[in-house]
């Protein structure tokens, strides 16, 4: 995988290469156009801002909490807080937190701001950096462990809050600054629905953010198939390219005979 230019190190391996089943849109193919071209134009945007950037990246002062993230992790966004202070009103002092795909560890920080216990990871070895120089930063290194993994490969044990906002592409990525927003063919987004019934506790709570730039209607599927009801807690739409796009919040808790999706 090619390699963006002029990054610092720490020098990544390439992610898994990606033998899951090719992705089926479950969307009409001019929306599935639509969702390439946004993506097009995302990534150009970012390669723009990465290639401009030096040192240790962008400094977000987001709820309270100061965050440096490198040019290869997400940065905060402008839709960020739909899923932050979700976090921030979901969980307990006694919950177990996973942040899967935990990015610059911002969920995971805001989590830390009740649980002391907090597990926080990331296939990408710059995030898991990323990760454990915020949690230091913002006092909470002691009450989370962040760890390199793919998926649930690193991960041991329930939890009673797992908070996941994933690549919301399936398209390959060229690069590594690409990763944060694709994901081939839903494998890691599949592999996670797949597994996480076996790693939530019983009575255990997820929260889930994704958009309607990604295939919405597959994450349905998958909550679905998979045993859960999600419900919808924080929405927003933003006008792209003259389409109206929603973020939204998803609370996912296993499904007790009612119909899966709700919103
Ligand atoms: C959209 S970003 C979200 C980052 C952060 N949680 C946030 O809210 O800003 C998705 C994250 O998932 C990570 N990711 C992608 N595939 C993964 C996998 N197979 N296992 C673990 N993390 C993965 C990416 O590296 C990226 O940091």
């Amino acid at each position: 995988m090619p390699r963006v230019p002029d990054m610092a190190e720490p020098s990544p391996p390439s992610p898994p290469s990606s033998d899951f089943p090719a992705h089926v849109p479950m969307m009409s193919t001019e929306y599935a156009e639509r969702v390439r071209a946004w993506h097009e134009s995302a990534y150009a945007q970012a390669r723009a801002e990465a290639g401009s950037l030096s040192g240790p990246g962008q400094t977000f002062d987001y709820l309270g909490r100061t965050l440096v993230v490198p040019p290869q992790v997400q940065p905060i966004t402008g839709v960020s807080h739909l899923l932050g202070e979700a976090v921030l009103a979901e969980v307990r002092d006694t919950d177990r937190v996973l942040d899967m795909g935990t990015g610059s560890g911002v969920n995971a920080i805001l989590a830390a701001s009740r649980s002391t216990r907090v597990v926080a990871v990331d296939i990408n070895p710059y995030a898991v950096e990323a990760a454990t120089r915020n949690a230091e930063r913002n006092g909470v290194a002691d009450r989370i462990e962040v760890r390199h993994s793919d998926v649930f490969s690193a991960v041991d044990g329930v939890f009673d809050l797992i908070v996941f906002d994933p690549p919301f592409r399936w398209f390959a990525p060229r690069d590594e600054l690409e990763a944060a927003s694709t994901d081939e063919n839903y494998r890691a987004m599949t592999t996670f629905f797949r597994a996480a019934g076996r790693h939530l506790a019983p009575g255990g709570r997820m929260l889930v953010f994704f958009g309607s730039s990604g295939d919405l209607a597959y994450l349905r599927h998958l909550v679905d198939e998979t045993g859960f009801t999600a419900t919808e807690i924080a929405h927003q739409s933003l006008l792209k390219e003259g389409w109206q796009v929603a973020y939204s919040t998803f609370r996912v808790v296993r499904r007790d005979g009612r119909v899966g999706w709700s919103s």
